[in-house]
């Protein structure tokens, strides 16, 4: 028989396997995202999100011990307040639950990387992630009270923050006014490449951050775009950006490859609800295998480009990586 390859060779144990793997996902690259509520003793699971609870700031510590203790060291808040407004008020407030759970989190665990969502949309009672005029999303108007969400995240011990919120210049006010008051040394992770997306349907339940009016497509990107996404990334850059981000993950692999090999930044890339909700679904119907596709999923993320991934698999993830040494 005539000389032929056998890439099979490499393929025969699970050692050779093992040996040549070239991507894996390590526990340091995991940062779990948490619900935080107005209360006491509160844990409710999310029916959109099975196995995500709202849990209020007590419990949110119990869940972070468990956090730390699996090794991960990174978490991102979400907050629900307790009443929205049209400004989003309780969003900058001092108060607010996002920066209730932040002091609490950096006092108990202040080795823990704290970072925090800045946007407005789930404090509006219209839903949106900006201010309005009638049907309108303002841009620079809404500058100044974004900025202030993520100068009170930092206030309230935040390490990172993660303005959400697509408006344009953000980055560049938040750094702005985070180096005037003293936090030029807190990290802006910014969601530079943040599709329009039916991925966040989950999640907008979760958090009750459905627009009220319209939809987000005149703010978030288009799906079908990739200049765009560059375009993005390198404004972010440009205005301060530490950390660019790429959501949702796995339809928009192929965007993740081209910022990493395009920018020499960290990226992160969000494993968004609906992507979660998916894979516990069909599990949940017995017609996938839950541990697997999150492995598959995840590694595939990792192996596009991303440095980090947020994801609601986070827990689920850390502790099959201690199961399985690779
Ligand atoms: C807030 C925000 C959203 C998500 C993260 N921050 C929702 C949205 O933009 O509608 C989605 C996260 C997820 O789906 O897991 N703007």
């Amino acid at each position: 028989m005539e000389m032929i390859q056998r890439p099979r060779r490499l393929r025969r144990s699970i050692g050779l396997r093992n040996l040549v793997q070239e991507t894996r996902v390590n526990i340091s690259d995991l940062i779990y995202p948490i619900f935080v509520v107005h209360g006491e003793g509160i844990k409710r699971e999310i029916e959109a999100l099975p196995g995500q609870y709202h849990c209020s700031v007590d419990v949110l510590l119990e869940e972070v011990k468990e956090v730390v203790e699996l090794g991960i060291q990174s978490i991102i808040l979400f907050g629900i307040p307790k009443e929205k407004d049209e400004y989003g008020s309780e969003a900058y407030s001092i108060n607010g639950i996002v920066q209730q759970a932040i002091r609490a989190v950096k006092k108990h665990y202040p080795e823990l990387v704290v970072m925090s969502d800045v946007c407005l949309c789930q404090y509006t009672d219209h839903g949106h992630c900006g201010l309005i005029k009638g049907d309108q999303i303002l841009n620079d108007e809404s500058l100044d009270v974004i900025a202030n969400v993520a100068l009170s995240h930092a206030m309230a011990g935040a390490d990172v923050v993660a303005p959400s919120d697509m408006m344009d210049g953000r980055v560049a006010k938040i750094r702005q006014v985070l180096d005037k008051n003293n936090f030029s040394h807190i990290s802006i992770v910014s969601y530079s490449v943040k599709y329009a997306s039916v991925f966040y349907g989950p999640f907008r339940s979760a958090a009750g951050s459905s627009p009220q009016f319209g939809d987000r497509k005149t703010y978030q990107m288009n799906p079908a775009n990739t200049k765009e996404a560059l375009r993005e990334a390198a404004l972010d850059i440009e205005e301060g950006a530490d950390i660019l981000m790429v959501k949702p993950a796995l339809a928009y692999l192929d965007i993740i490859y081209q910022l990493k090999e395009t920018y020499q930044v960290p990226l992160a890339a969000y494993h968004v609800s609906g992507e979660y909700t998916m894979v516990k679904l069909a599990a949940r119907e017995g017609l996938i295998d839950e541990e697997k596709a999150m492995v598959e999923i995840l590694t595939s993320i990792k192996r596009a480009g991303a440095d980090m991934i947020l994801t609601y698999f986070a827990k689920d993830m850390a502790e099959w990586i201690r199961r399985n040494p690779q």
